[in-house]
């Protein structure tokens, strides 16, 4: 009796919860259910133009297969100007299969993110859509050719968010133009309380790493001012190797917010992290305390330099120090004392097994999470 009161009460929780957060649609749910347009989804999510739309609420989405988005990728264009590309697809307005196919007048342009962020150059950020013969529909961009064509209706939720299948990307000089970095300075934004750490990274040229990550989400850890003195000595008995893979094992290739550090325990890959799973870090957090730990040492989060994605910068208690650098010996992981210092550092890690439970297991009870949601969303 008492669980099944307990049943109700987090039930009716969880439906709080759906309810409050209704902004109804997810686009990477929506097109999880097509392989055929999983590249497009994909890109949705590396460019974060997927929480853009899910914002917003009346958005239709011109989607293009993974052949079409092969050709735009074999282009090599950096990840702000697909997002650029990719924003021209996504138009401010409501449009059904039905509604396309009746187009007063037969032709209209309509306002895409593209031209609603401002990157657009005059009116580029419009896209024109003409009802042709025989009850064809073409896209095109505002100046040139009608150049992709409706394929058919993925996904409509009136008048909320429409998703439809174009036949290619549109044509566009102006989106595919290189696009400018986005304004943040990583160095200038650690200035504050971590100025020690950025000069190293500077110093090593790895702050170019950390930067080229930015587009893309980046979350760093940066020992303070005080903790970069006091590690000075162990720091300059490492090779210059041993440098930049320490300073990269601070930077993780995603935006994670301090909500999210909370609630993924686990491994997380970092930049200094290659093809074979080395220099991971776990994430652990004890209440509201954040720990990053490996194998030699656990560090803290104490501080918010910077968490707006795509960029979050926390301060730390400690150097994270990967056993690859700190112990190259270890292989069944012996515990090690963390203030050490004596030791003579070798050079070079050899690899040392890392055991993938924690990860494992915040996955599952995220998709057991999540199928719940789900399942009360349709009920
Ligand atoms: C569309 O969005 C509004 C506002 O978020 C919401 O109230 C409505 O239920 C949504 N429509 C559908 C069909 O989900
Ligand atoms: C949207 O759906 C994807 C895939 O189903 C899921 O991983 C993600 O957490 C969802 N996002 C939100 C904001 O609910
Ligand atoms: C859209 O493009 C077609 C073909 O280039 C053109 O005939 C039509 O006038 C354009 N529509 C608008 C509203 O500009
Ligand atoms: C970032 O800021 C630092 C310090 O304020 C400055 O020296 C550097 O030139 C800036 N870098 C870029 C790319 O603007």
């Amino acid at each position: 009796m008492a669980s099944g009161l307990v049943l109700v009460a987090s039930t009716s929780i969880l439906l709080l919860f759906v309810a409050a957060s209704t902004n109804a649609h997810n686009i990477t749910h929506i097109l999880a259910g097509h392989p055929s347009l999983s590249t497009f989804n994909h890109y949705l999510t590396v460019t974060h133009l997927a929480a853009e739309i899910n914002r917003r609420q009346t958005i239709t989405v011109l989607a293009v297969d993974n052949s079409a988005m092969s050709a735009l990728l074999s282009k090599q264009l950096s990840v702000e100007t697909i997002k650029n590309v990719l924003s021209l697809h996504v138009l401010v307005d409501y449009f059904g299969a039905k509604k396309l196919h009746q187009i007063t007048g037969g032709s209209t342009l309509t306002a895409s993110i593209f031209q609603a962020t401002g990157s657009a150059p005059g009116t580029s950020g419009f896209v024109n859509i003409t009802d042709l013969k025989a009850g064809r529909v073409g896209f095109g961009t505002q100046d040139g050719k009608l150049n992709a064509f409706f394929v058919k209706s993925v996904f409509e939720m009136p008048y909320n968010i429409s998703v439809q299948q174009i036949s290619q990307l549109l044509n566009s000089d102006q989106a595919e133009a290189p696009a400018s970095a986005p304004s943040v300075n990583l160095t200038a934004a650690m200035n504050k309380d971590c100025k020690a750490f950025a000069d190293l990274l500077t110093a090593t040229k790895v702050d170019t790493t950390f930067n080229d990550n930015v587009d893309g989400g980046l979350t760093v850890f940066c020992p303070t001012d005080s903790v970069v003195k006091g590690f000075m000595s162990k720091y300059s008995k490492l090779t210059a190797v041993q440098k930049e893979a320490l300073l990269l094992f601070h930077g993780v290739p995603i935006f994670q917010s301090l909500q999210m550090l909370k609630s993924n325990n686990g491994k997380v890959n970092t930049l200094a992290t290659d093809g074979d799973g080395k220099y991971q870090l776990t994430v652990q957090n004890d209440g509201e305390v954040i720990k990053l730990q490996t194998k030699i040492a656990t560090s803290k989060i104490t501080g918010t330099l910077v968490a707006e994605d795509p960029l979050a910068i926390y301060k730390i208690d400690k150097f994270l120090q990967p056993a690859e650098i700190f112990d190259p010996t270890s292989s069944p992981a012996p515990k090690s004392s963390s203030s050490d210092d004596g030791d003579a550092d070798s050079p070079n890690g050899e690899p040392s097994d890392d055991e993938n439970g924690a990860l494992g297991r915040g996955v599952g009870s995220l998709i057991v999470a999540f199928s719940l949601c789900f399942g009360l969303l349709f009920v």
